[in-house]
């Protein structure tokens, strides 16, 4: 994997001038590679020393820095959005936890592991207590993911044996939250006591929605679901609504986005991710749309829509 990025596509990444860019290039002396016809290109490794001065450095302190990415549909798009919100918030100049829950392990594919790979994941980590800063790997500058497989799926019956089973991920996720700015969690399409850490773990849910008829009926059941497990617990969640899969042509898509945006106001996101065949080969190329994409694509303007949203709901 490797991709550069010019100094116009940098100044779109972060909505800051290219003269801004330019710049801070030149103070920080940032070395570019060159390319044919003498185009300045820049690393993901050099992009982020110029993003961490323009761009993470000033939206921080991260208040909320766990995310999660939850539905119990499936395919309604949390991996695709995970591995592009993971992804982009590392090119932005942040360093950013994985957390692969899900026994498919689709983002640990898309974040390049074998899809045979049988190291240590999650299962490992709370069952036999194996040490969580040993099982993560770096897969992409700035971006350490502890990967999952197949194997988890064993993890539901020791884990409903054990005393407080829906705090053990906070726990031990809490020493190494001060290395990251951000820990992003990609879950499987079920109701299990693995998700229901993943909840516990999180300042903040991100529930992926496609915008079809009958998208709105089963996202009341599981916000439903989601705050009676929150009131259990006395905690009243933060949670947002990420609009995926748009078709701006279609007159249902535009009434159910209306229709969810009517029922659930701000807790919607501002951001709408469009259906783009981009988000599609993104996950096949294992390659984060900034990287393919023209910046006046659909995909390229929606994911950083997103993840632009992400950090400031995240700051604030
Ligand atoms: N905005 C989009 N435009 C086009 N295709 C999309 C978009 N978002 C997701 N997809 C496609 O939809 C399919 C399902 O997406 P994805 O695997 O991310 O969903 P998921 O919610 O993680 O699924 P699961 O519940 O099985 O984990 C994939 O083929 C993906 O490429
Ligand atoms: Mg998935």
């Amino acid at each position: 994997m490797s991709f550069y990025f010019n100094q116009a596509t940098i100044s779109q990444l972060i909505q800051t001038s290219p003269n801004t860019v330019s710049r801070t290039i030149a103070t920080l002396q940032v070395e570019p590679i060159t390319s044919e016809f003498n185009h300045k290109k820049y690393s993901v490794e050099k992009t982020r020393l110029i993003t961490d001065v323009l761009y993470a450095s000033n939206h921080k302190p991260i208040k909320k820095k766990v995310h999660v990415f939850y539905n119990f549909k499936g395919g309604t798009g949390k991996t695709s959005l995970c591995y592009q919100a993971i992804t982009h918030l590392a090119i932005l100049g942040y360093k950013v936890l994985a957390l692969d829950l899900d026994p498919q392990g689709h983002l640990s594919n898309i974040m390049g592991i074998p899809e045979d790979w049988n190291g240590e994941t999650i299962y490992d980590v709370i069952v036999n207590g194996y040490p969580l800063e040993d099982a993560i790997k770096n897969v992409f500058p700035g971006v350490d993911l502890l990967p999952a497989n197949i194997s988890m799926t064993r993890i539901e019956v020791p884990l409903s044996s054990k005393t407080k089973r829906e705090e053990k991920l906070k726990s031990v996720l809490e020493p190494l939250l001060s290395h990251y700015d951000f820990v992003i969690i990609d879950t499987n399409p079920t109701i299990s006591t693995l998700n229901m850490n993943a909840l516990v773990a999180s300042d903040h849910v991100n529930i992926v929605c496609e915008t079809q008829p009958f998208s709105l009926s089963g996202l009341r059941v599981l916000v439903d679901q989601m705050l009676s497990f929150y009131g259990d617990m006395g905690v009243s969640p933060c949670y947002c609504i990420i609009p995926n899969k748009y078709e701006i042509k279609t007159a249902i898509a535009q009434e159910v986005l209306g229709a969810l945006r009517a029922e659930y106001g701000s807790q919607v996101f501002s951001a709408v991710v469009r259906k783009s065949e981009d988000i599609n080969a993104s996950s096949k190329k294992k390659l984060p749309v900034s990287a393919f994409c023209k910046t006046k694509a659909p995909a390229f303007e929606d994911v950083m829509d997103l993840v632009h949203e992400l950090v400031k709901i995240s700051i604030k």
